[in-house]
């Protein structure tokens, strides 16, 4: 495997470690650029053979066919979810491989974090006993005990913070195109549709992929239809949520807390380091002011279990493509079709 060559993108210290480290089996020639794909960057791809990139990588028309004029043959994302590409253009031209589960337990347990911060106000009490104020008004919380949550999406991750939040007593609801009644008998849930999540539910946290019916799936009329002082938590993908109506919810004290560690116009953001600058999105900035809402920078998935398991399974990825392996972990739009070759040729075309 020593002579393939991959570009890789949007490189952070903790990846280069992790790679390098699961790498040493593979022995694949891995260059890291620290930049973001995108078509200004496409350019770099030259005279490699496959790129390496992450979720706020632009995988759109122009970049999908420069990187298929500088011949590269796999698209190997190092995360489960894969909006950023468009499945369409890149169909028959470049294979798109993916990591489905690294560790859906690590994003799981974010998500409960973020639940448990907001209602205990821990984020509000650390800054406070560190001033030695040592007043607890205005950190009235309620107990999980008995209250109902509504999961939209239930999936990996979405039926592992069912697991963890019927074990805080919690009755839970979700909302899933089809069903599994084997999991819903074991774990203690009940499949309801969107309406009754909303009405019923006092926290709603997001584990849908984001797609075409999924896109500000929280929005205006669905906020509308939620109880007074409900908790959303997303750490889904931005655009489930259309933003301006999330503040409006805030500001008007329908929705009580939001726990978001994925944001709409993340890309611009997230994951750098901007204590030394002034923030130019005003929608975040407002976010940010909010006492109630807490904001994580996409880190759901950074753990090192998750670190371990993407980078063995991207590079695995790229060794089935070159060595004729089936790849299981390829997409395609045609995937959820009988169209997709998948299923009996183990590619998609
Ligand atoms: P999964 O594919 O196992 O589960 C997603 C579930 O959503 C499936 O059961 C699917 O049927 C359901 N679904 C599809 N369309 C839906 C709709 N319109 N409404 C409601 N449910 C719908 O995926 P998994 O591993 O549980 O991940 C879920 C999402 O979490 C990913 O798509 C990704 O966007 C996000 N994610 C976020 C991470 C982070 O660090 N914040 C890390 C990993 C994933």
């Amino acid at each position: 495997m020593k002579n393939i060559k991959v570009a890789f993108f949007d490189a952070k210290p903790y990846d280069i470690r992790s790679f390098d480290d699961a790498n040493a089996i593979y022995n694949f020639k891995i260059k890291y650029f620290k930049n973001k794909l995108n078509p200004d960057t496409v350019i770099q791809s030259a005279g490699y053979d496959v790129i390496c990139a992450f979720v706020n990588d632009i995988l759109n028309k122009e970049v999908i066919n420069s990187l298929y004029q500088n011949s590269i043959k796999l698209i190997a994302l190092r995360c489960a979810g894969y909006n950023n590409v468009d499945l369409k253009e890149v169909y028959k031209k470049v294979h798109v491989v993916r990591v489905p589960a690294y560790s859906p337990h690590a994003v799981a347990e974010h998500a409960v974090a973020l639940i448990l911060t907001l209602n205990r106000k821990i984020h509000r009490a650390y800054f406070r006993t560190h001033d030695n104020n040592f007043n607890i008004d205005g950190l009235l919380g309620f107990d999980l005990y008995n209250k109902t949550a509504g999961i939209i999406g239930a999936g990996q991750i979405g039926k592992i913070v069912i697991e963890i939040l019927r074990g805080f007593g919690m009755k839970v609801l979700a909302y899933n195109p089809f069903t599994e009644d084997d999991a819903a008998k074991k774990l203690g849930f009940k499949y309801v549709d969107l309406d009754t999540i909303y009405k019923e539910s006092d926290i709603i946290s997001l584990h849908c992929p984001l797609n075409k019916e999924t896109y500000h799936i929280i929005n205006k009329d669905s906020i509308g239809k939620m109880k007074d002082n409900v908790m959303i938590i997303n750490t889904g993908r931005g655009q489930l949520i259309d933003t301006k109506e999330l503040i409006m919810g805030l500001k008007n004290h329908k929705i009580g807390y939001a726990g978001l560690d994925v944001y709409e116009e993340e890309s611009d953001y997230f994951f750098e380091d901007f204590s030394n600058e002034i923030i130019n999105d005003d929608v975040l900035a407002r976010l940010l002011t909010f006492p109630n809402v807490l904001i994580t920078s996409h880190q759901a998935f950074f753990t090192k279990e998750a670190l371990k398991s993407i980078a063995d399974t991207t590079l695995q990825n790229i060794k089935d493509f070159y060595t004729e392996q089936k790849m299981t972990n390829e997409v395609c739009y045609m995937c959820d079709s009988n169209n997709c070759l998948k299923k009996t040729t183990g590619r998609c075309f």
